[in-house]
């Protein structure tokens, strides 16, 4: 299939690549961008752990195509720290153990970075109706839940990564 060139712009960083018109944002971060973060754990759209940030809404980049995505703003999990320092939502899941395996967390991480930037004060309903999409076969949720209520805390203080 012929492909096609776009400007995609992820992690605050412009990239120009030709990608097929069929391509799916997943595949063109991981494959053509080396941002491997980002994962497949399903193949029905069912799992969340493929979620990444555009233009600030969480959304499964799964279910995207690449070239549909020239002109918006992407981050991916590689893009949450702040220049090498783990955001809140990073070092409470460190804290917390919320991780196992960690084949689900980056797009748990994603889902809630786009909560907090929407509704900086979540109720435990809130949080749990956000993170519905997103799956995890290991944790048993409570670690994460509990990660979770400590990043929005740190967040509520201001405690960003400079601060720590
Ligand atoms: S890989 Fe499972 S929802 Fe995208
Ligand atoms: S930590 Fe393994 S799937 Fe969530």
């Amino acid at each position: 299939m012929k492909k096609e060139l776009v400007e995609l712009k992820v992690n605050g960083r412009i990239h120009e690549l030709a990608v097929e018109p069929s391509a799916l944002l997943l595949d063109v971060l991981r494959r053509d961008l080396g941002l491997t973060g980002s994962k497949r754990a399903c193949d029905d759209s069912s799992c969340g752990a493929c979620t990444v940030l555009v233009d600030g809404v969480a959304m499964l980049s799964c279910t995207l195509l690449g070239a549909s995505c020239a002109g918006s703003n992407i981050t991916t999990i590689e893009g949450v720290s702040d220049h090498g320092s783990l955001a809140a939502i990073q070092k409470a899941y460190g804290d917390w153990g919320g991780a196992q395996c960690g084949y689900c967390t980056p797009g748990f991480v994603m889902t809630v970075k786009s909560l907090l930037a929407e509704n900086p004060d979540p109720t435990e309903e809130d949080v749990r109706r956000a993170l519905s999409s997103n799956l995890c076969r290991c944790t048993g949720y409570n670690q994460m839940y509990e990660a979770i209520r400590a990043a929005v805390a740190a967040e509520q203080k201001g405690i960003g990564a400079a601060d720590r």
